[in-house]
């Protein structure tokens, strides 16, 4: 029986995790994509409502979207794109 050499074994190692990397590169991409090509009603239904109803646009005056979508950021954990696209749809 052939014994696995140290050589060997790194070079499993480090081929593992080239394609460990990857995927994860490439899944990565598929996210943000996914992300980018949302429309600001499909992240306020997704986000806005897991912690209370879903406010309805015409509930405040775009300026004051505009704080409630900073205040709003924070607790939600949106980036700065899904806030904006967010507040846009809020203001039309
Ligand atoms: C992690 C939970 C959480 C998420 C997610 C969240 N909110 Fe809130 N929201 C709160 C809490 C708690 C309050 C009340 C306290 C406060 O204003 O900080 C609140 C208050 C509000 C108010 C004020 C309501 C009023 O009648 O004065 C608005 C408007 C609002 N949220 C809009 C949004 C929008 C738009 C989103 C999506 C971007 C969102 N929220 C996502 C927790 C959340």
């Amino acid at each position: 029986m052939k014994k696995l050499s140290l050589k060997n074994i790194s070079a499993i190692i480090s081929i593992s995790f080239c394609i460990i990397f990857a995927i994860s590169i490439i899944y990565g991409c598929k996210a943000s994509q996914k992300v980018s090509m949302k429309t600001g009603a499909q992240l306020w239904a997704e986000n806005c409502q897991r912690c209370h109803n879903t406010p309805s646009p015409s509930s405040f005056s775009p300026e004051q979207w505009e704080t409630i979508g900073l205040h709003m950021q924070t607790r939600a954990l949106l980036t700065d794109t899904e806030r904006e696209k967010i507040v846009e749809f809020l203001k039309q």
